[in-house]
């Protein structure tokens, strides 16, 4: 199955694969001639004496070793570009289907698992894809002709020699199965390390500020010592396997040189004969051991292809759709129905919503922490499908829109301010590849982003480091509301798009984010209540509810969650008393 499978990736490089085959067969082909010149060695030169031979036989197999050397290149380089050519292909469909891959699907998995998937994983059959290929093809055939050369030679006596033979099988296979076994616990393992390494270069702020080196460089070690034991097991079985087969071989060479030379004292049999019937067989035991062994590999990247699979098999949850309906510009409508959603299969984060945002219509959306906000946005950019009801925009479901233009339709400032590290020129081109140098100017000012770019030593061509790690919290937001801006998509969705300024720094990106929010339909994520209290609606989210909705001033006339929650935080930035007297500021 995965054997079938994988050949189907090696079918389209069949042609440098013949190359190979065909090379292959000449390698062969040079083994068993070395073999069977044993024989006129032997009899012609050592016993019959006959001197043109002395003369011609030597140079007869300095030609036969060049073009064996040859054919070996040839045979091993191809195959060997074969096996690469594989893993550039299954390595590049890997990448683009796990970037078609949903949300949950990286969620559920760890980095450092995927990693190992792509790179190790990958790694480990191309391994066995080269191998295969040139232990299948040329010590096939090497076995094929010597086994010929072996019959021709005394068919009794090559009966005899092989009765032993077959008993090589079954501690082979047993060796097999443990180097599998430990290989796989062993590829477990170097996920792990990678998880671990991935951990700690993203987290190794936190690990310092707590002082958890000892216990990462504990656990490294121990994951790594783990990974060495099994990789032990898997050595020791295969360093034990070759023994074995030799061992094997020590009976039937001990058989041969007894029956064998019976013929020889009995004169049925030439000494050359029996010699060119020995070499054979010495010979003969290497391409067999190599094709037992190749039993070990296979099963090590059947494993591994197993694992590639898994993941080019996951069908992307957020399928695009069969025939993606093009949305009508310009957007004028952005709706919920009876929209629920559970990420998990028992318990509902959104229960019930629905809302209506037009064109230049703000809606904001507050509410405690964890109560949904954040979900329900992602579900209009169709991170997720929603679980029960629909979201349209236009009048169009999001999952009947093409993947591309939902993705054109709206502009999304998250909660994490996620960068790339490359120039901040290209941060903001990922919004739109043709914003020219005055369009990412004119963002990064309406951002406010403009006076500490230009302080940056090559300005818009500064490279950020991982993550954005060169900025500030409050730089790397204003980096990203700048990228939305550069974007300029009809919807356009802050989730806490500026949290993380000083009030002041807030105060001027808010006139910016103001004159941004003109002509457009806006979701508005705020913490900071003072900074929506010009939306359209206000929606107050608690458990997966709407608990309350309707203007600034309606909540507050409303004696509700809103209202308290106002009060609140206003109390803590203003002391004048006629605000905190609403009567309800118990909370
Ligand atoms: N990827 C996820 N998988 C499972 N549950 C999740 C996931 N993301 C969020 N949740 C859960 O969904 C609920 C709502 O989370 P959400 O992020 O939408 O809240 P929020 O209102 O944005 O909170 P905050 O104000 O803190 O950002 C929470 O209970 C959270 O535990
Ligand atoms: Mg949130």
């Amino acid at each position: 199955m995965v054997a079938r499978r994988l050949f189907r990736y090696i079918l389209p490089h069949y042609k440098l694969l013949m190359v190979s085959v065909f090379f292959g067969v000449l390698v062969a082909g040079t083994d068993a001639a070395t073999a069977y010149l044993v024989k006129p060695v032997l009899d012609d030169i050592m016993i019959a004496r006959n001197e043109q031979l002395l003369i011609l036989l030597p140079i007869g197999i300095i030609l036969l070793f060049i073009i064996k050397g040859i054919c070996t290149f040839v045979q091993q380089y191809t195959v060997k570009v074969v096996g690469q050519l594989v893993v550039q292909d299954i390595r590049n469909q890997l990448y683009r289907h796990m970037l078609d891959l949903s949300l949950r699907f990286f969620q559920e998995r760890s980095t450092g698992a995927l990693m190992s998937r792509s790179l190790n994983d990958i790694d480990i059959m191309r391994g066995a894809i080269a191998k295969a290929a040139i232990v299948i093809i040329k010590d096939t055939l090497t076995v094929i002709l010597l086994l010929a050369l072996i019959f021709y030679q005394s068919w009794q006596l090559a009966i005899l020699a092989f009765v032993v033979m077959p008993l090589t099988y079954f501690p082979v296979r047993a060796i097999s199965r443990r180097i599998r076994k430990y290989t796989r616990f062993a590829q477990a393992k170097i996920a792990d390390l990678s998880q671990t390494l991935q951990e700690t270069f993203s987290g190794i702020k936190v690990i310092k500020a707590f002082g958890l080196e000892p216990q990462m460089t504990d656990h490294f070690r121990q994951t790594n010592q783990r990974y060495f034991s099994f990789t032990r097991k898997a050595i020791k079985g295969g360093s034990a396997a070759s023994p074995t087969v030799e061992l094997f071989t020590g009976f039937g060479i001990a058989i041969t040189i007894w029956y064998g030379g019976t013929l020889v004292v009995q004169g049925t049999m030439t000494t050359g004969e029996l010699f060119s019937f020995m070499a054979a067989l010495a010979m003969l035991y290497k391409p067999i051991k190599q094709l037992l062994a190749l039993y070990a590999t296979l099963q090590a990247s059947f494993g591994a292809a197993e694992r590639v699979f898994d993941v080019l098999d996951t069908e992307p949850e957020i399928s695009e759709p069969q025939s993606p309906v093009e949305v009508p510009l310009p957007i004028h409508e952005v709706a919920f129905q009876g929209v629920h959603f559970a990420y998990d299969s028992h318990e509902l984060v959104l229960e019930d919503i629905n809302l209506r945002a037009g064109r230049n219509e703000v809606v904001a959306l507050v509410g405690m922490s964890g109560g949904g906000k954040t979900t329900l946005v992602s579900l209009l950019a169709r991170f997720y499908d929603v679980t029960r009801g629909s979201i349209t925009i236009n009048g169009v479901d999001v999952r009947q829109i093409g993947r591309q233009q939902l993705s054109k339709l709206i502009s999304f400032v998250d909660q994490e301010t996620i960068l790339f590290n490359q120039s901040i020129r290209y941060n903001l081109q990922c919004g739109n590849a043709s914003a020219s140098e005055d369009d990412i100017w004119s963002a990064l000012r309406s951002a406010n982003a403009d006076v500490f770019v230009s302080n940056l030593p090559e300005g818009i061509d500064t490279v950020i480091g991982d993550r954005g790690i060169r900025l500030s919290g409050g730089q790397r937001q204003r980096i990203c509301l700048a990228r939305a801006i550069v974007k300029d998509a009809p919807v356009l969705i802050l989730d806490e798009a500026t949290s993380a300024l000083d009030n002041e720094s807030e105060a001027l990106v808010q006139e910016a984010l103001n004159n941004l929010m003109q002509n457009r339909t806006t979701f508005v994520i705020a913490h900071r209540l003072s900074t929506i209290t010009h939306a359209n609606q206000i929606l107050v989210l608690d458990k997966g509810r709407i608990v309350e909705r309707g203007t600034h001033q309606e909540l507050l006339q409303y004696d509700g969650v809103y209202r308290r929650y106002y009060a609140m935080q206003f109390s803590q930035t203003h002391t004048e008393k006629d605000v905190v007297s609403t009567g309800d500021s118990q909370v």
